[in-house]
C-alpha cells in the first residue's frame, strides 16, 4: 500500500504537537521510498532543520500518572523490557557513530552530524522518560542508563555488540568500504531499520490503542519521524556503495548472516502478549521491515538468509 499525499504532508509537516495526534502506522510508512526517489543527503538535510524537536517542550505529568493507575506490573514489565533496549540503544548509536564521518561523502557528513544530534535528543528522551515516569534516580545519563539495565533482555548484547566490534575497526580503518557496508547494515538496515522501527510499532500500537502514555507518544512519534531520515540516509550509502562495486552486497548478506545467527539464539522469553501482540506476530514484522528496507536498495536475499530470517527471534531493543 502506497500512502496518499495527503497522510504524508501531516507527517512531513506536523509540529511535535500535532505528532502526538499523528498514526504511528503512518509515520512507519513514511520511512519507505522506492530506490529512484531516495533523497539527497542535503534534502535530508533540510528537512531535519525544519522538524527538528525540542524533547524540553514535553510534560510527562499524565504519563506518570497513567504509568501508575492504568497499567498493572505486567504491562509495566513488558514495556520496561522493551523501552530498556531502547534507552540502551539510542545511546550507543549516539556514541558510536563519530567513526563514520571520515571516510563518506561530503554531503553525507553535513546530514549526519544532524544525524548525530537526534541520538543525542533520543537518548534524552529516553533519560526523561526513565526518570519522570519509571522514577529512576541519577546524577547523570549513565546513572539512569544504569538503573534500566536490569530490564535488559540478553538479545540487546547480540546486534549491539557486533555494533560495538564494527565502530572500533572502522575507528581504525575508516575508508575501509567493506567495513563501510557491515556498519551500516548493522546500524542501518538492521538497528535502526528493522529492530527499531518494529519495536516502535509495538509500544506506540499499545499507547494508541489503549489511550495511555501520550508524552511517550508523542516524543517517541517524533522519534520514529526522525528514524526515517537516519534509514533513508543511510540506505541512499548503501546503494552509492553498490553503484560503485556490485559485490559489495557480499558485505550486506555475510553481515545479515551473523545478525540472524544470534537471533536465533536465545535462552529467556519476553512477554508481548500483555501489550496485545504474540511472539508470531512480532516474527513477521521483522520480516516485513528487512525486506523493505533491502527493497529500498535493490537487494534480495539468497534462500539460506530466508529460511534463516522465518527462524529469527525477536529481539526489542533499537535506536
Ligand atoms: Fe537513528
Ligand atoms: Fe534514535
Amino acid at each position: 500500500m502506497t500512502m496518499t499525499d495527503d497522510r504524508i504532508d501531516t507527517v512531513e509537516m506536523t509540529d511535535l504537537a500535532g505528532l502526538g495526534h499523528t498514526d504511528i502506522d503512518d509515520v512507519l510508512d513514511y520511512v519507505h521510498v522506492p530506490t529512484a526517489k531516495l533523497p539527497g543527503y542535503l534534502d535530508l538535510y533540510d528537512r531535519y532543520l525544519r522538524q527538528r524537536w525540542n524533547v524540553n517542550d514535553l510534560d510527562f505529568t499524565q504519563d506518570r500518572a497513567d504509568w501508575a493507575d492504568k497499567m498493572n506490573d505486567d504491562s509495566r514489565n513488558s514495556f520496561l523490557s522493551i523501552a530498556s533496549g531502547f534507552h540502551h540503544g539510542e545511546r550507543q548509536v549516539e556514541a558510536e557513530l563519530a567513526p563514520l564521518f571520515f571516510g563518506i561523502p561530503e554531503d553525507y557528513k553535513v546530514f549526519l552530524t544532524s544525524h548525530l544530534e537526534d541520538e543525542a535528543r533520543h537518548t534524552v528522551f529516553f533519560d526523561r522518560f526513565y526518570r519522570d515516569v519509571v522514577g529512576l534516580e541519577g546524577d547523570g545519563i549513565m546513572d539512569v542508563l544504569d538503573g534500566s539495565w536490569g530490564y535488559i533482555q540478553e538479545t540487546f548484547v547480540g546486534p549491539f555488540g557486533l555494533l560495538a566490534y564494527l565502530t572500533d575497526d572502522l575507528r581504525r580503518d575508516p575508508y575501509n568500504k567493506h567495513l563501510q557496508m557491515k556498519y551500516a547494515t548493522t546500524y542501518m538496515i538492521w538497528i535502526e531499520g528493522v529492530l527499531a522501527l518494529s519495536v516502535m510499532k509495538i509500544t506506540l500500537n499499545y499507547a494508541r490503542d489503549f489511550k495511555v502514555l501520550p508524552a511517550y507518544y508523542t516524543g517517541f512519534t517524533a522519534t520514529c519521524r526522525d528514524e526515517a531520515r537516519h534509514v533513508q540516509g543511510g540506505m541512499r550509502f548503501v546503494r552509492q556503495l553498490l553503484d560503485e562495486d556490485p559485490s559489495y552486497v557480499t558485505d550486506i548478506h555475510d553481515t545479515l548472516r551473523t545478525l540472524l545467527t544470534m537471533g536465533a539464539a536465545r535462552s529467556g522469553y519476553v512477554y508481548y502478549e500483555p501489550l496485545g501482540w504474540s511472539e508470531e506476530r512480532v516474527q513477521a514484522l521483522f520480516m516485513d521491515q528487512l525486506h523493505k528496507k533491502l527493497a529500498m536498495v535493490g537487494v534480495s536475499l539468497p534462500a539460506d538468509l530466508e529460511e534463516m530470517l522465518s527462524m529469527v527471534r525477536p529481539t526489542l531493543a533499537g535506536g
